[in-house]
């Protein structure tokens, strides 16, 4: 298959509790429900890209265990090319601890498990994908020298490069901004990368401007209910988010990042592929969990 899209980060299984609060430190709390669904944000962008109409593959690792089979089997239910899914042996697949309380805000705890042995060398052997991608997409819950990588072999290939830089604890090496086309972060992503508070409009476009300033081709700062502000060395764009009733926000950034991903590599404009992104994730926030939530082409609408 000739995979437009080939997003190269995590797989995750998902443990979901709801609770009608976070409980505090020391605190023991009744929840409602507890469900393992698959995710992780390198799987779930992926899903997107491929529920929304892109060809998609997948560069990745899971443990040899179960929850390792059911990652690369729920993939390969949405047509995605798994080939480059390698099984680590003596490792657990990554999995994530979340907590969703009634206000549907969630935290997230991840165990790398197996993403943690996805290195240079694993994407190496997959060269002839990177090379035949349009756009490809990675994110930060595999080890810092794969992004690395492909970052420099996506620039060197002369492809459409994003980063989704989450999840992230402080700036990124300088050397990376050179090689990315789109850093998509959230605001508090933004905020950990340039050291500035982001929570509004104002203080996403001082962020970007500071982020652009180290070298970003283009940033997107998804703000959740506030829209996204794409910002570029031209200007800069606010898109308002669509209104809806959010139950459960994990992996609504990761449909936006897949969704805009699967409309660059079909030709459309970034701004065409910003507000294709957006109606995707806005469905995603309305339906419980990380990929289960993902919509597809027809829930979406063609762009
Ligand atoms: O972005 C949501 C994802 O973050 C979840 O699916 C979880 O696996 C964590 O990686």
């Amino acid at each position: 298959m000739h995979a437009k899209v080939v997003v190269v980060g995590s797989l995750n299984m998902d443990l979901v509790t709801r609770a009608e609060r976070l409980p505090r430190a020391g605190e023991t709390l009744a929840g409602e429900s507890f469900e393992t669904v698959p995710g992780g944000k390198g799987a779930n962008q992926a899903v997107a890209a491929a529920r929304l109409g892109a060809s998609v593959a997948m560069v990745g690792c899971v443990g040899d265990d179960a929850y390792g089979q059911q990652l690369r089997g729920a993939l390969l239910a949405e047509g995605i090319d798994c080939l480059a899914v390698e099984v680590a042996a003596g490792v657990s697949s990554g999995v994530a601890l979340i907590m969703v309380d009634a206000a549907s805000q969630n935290t997230i705890v991840v165990i790398a498990g197996g993403n943690g042995r996805l290195l240079p060398a694993s994407v190496q052997r997959f060269e002839a994908l990177l090379r035949d991608a349009e756009v490809i997409v990675c994110q930060m819950e595999v080890p810092p020298q794969t992004v690395e990588y492909v970052l420099g072999r996506g620039r060197a290939l002369g492809k459409t490069v994003i980063l989704n830089p989450a999840p992230v604890k402080g700036p990124l090496p300088v050397e990376w901004f050179a090689t990315i086309d789109y850093l998509i972060p959230n605001e508090s992503e933004a905020s950990a990368l340039t050291g500035l508070p982001v929570d509004d409009l104002p203080s996403a476009q001082a962020a970007a401007d500071h982020l652009i300033a180290l070298g970003a081709g283009k940033v997107i700062i998804t703000l959740g209910a506030q829209g996204a502000l794409l910002v570029s060395g031209e200007g800069s764009e606010h898109f308002p988010a669509p209104v809806v009733a959010a139950v459960d926000t994990t992996a609504a950034g990761d449909t936006f990042v897949g969704g805009f991903a699967a409309a660059l590599a079909q030709g459309r404009s970034e701004r065409e592929a910003i507000v294709f992104g957006q109606r995707a994730a806005a469905i995603s926030v309305t339906r419980p969990g990380a990929q289960p939530s993902i919509p597809s082409l027809a829930e979406v609408g063609n762009l």
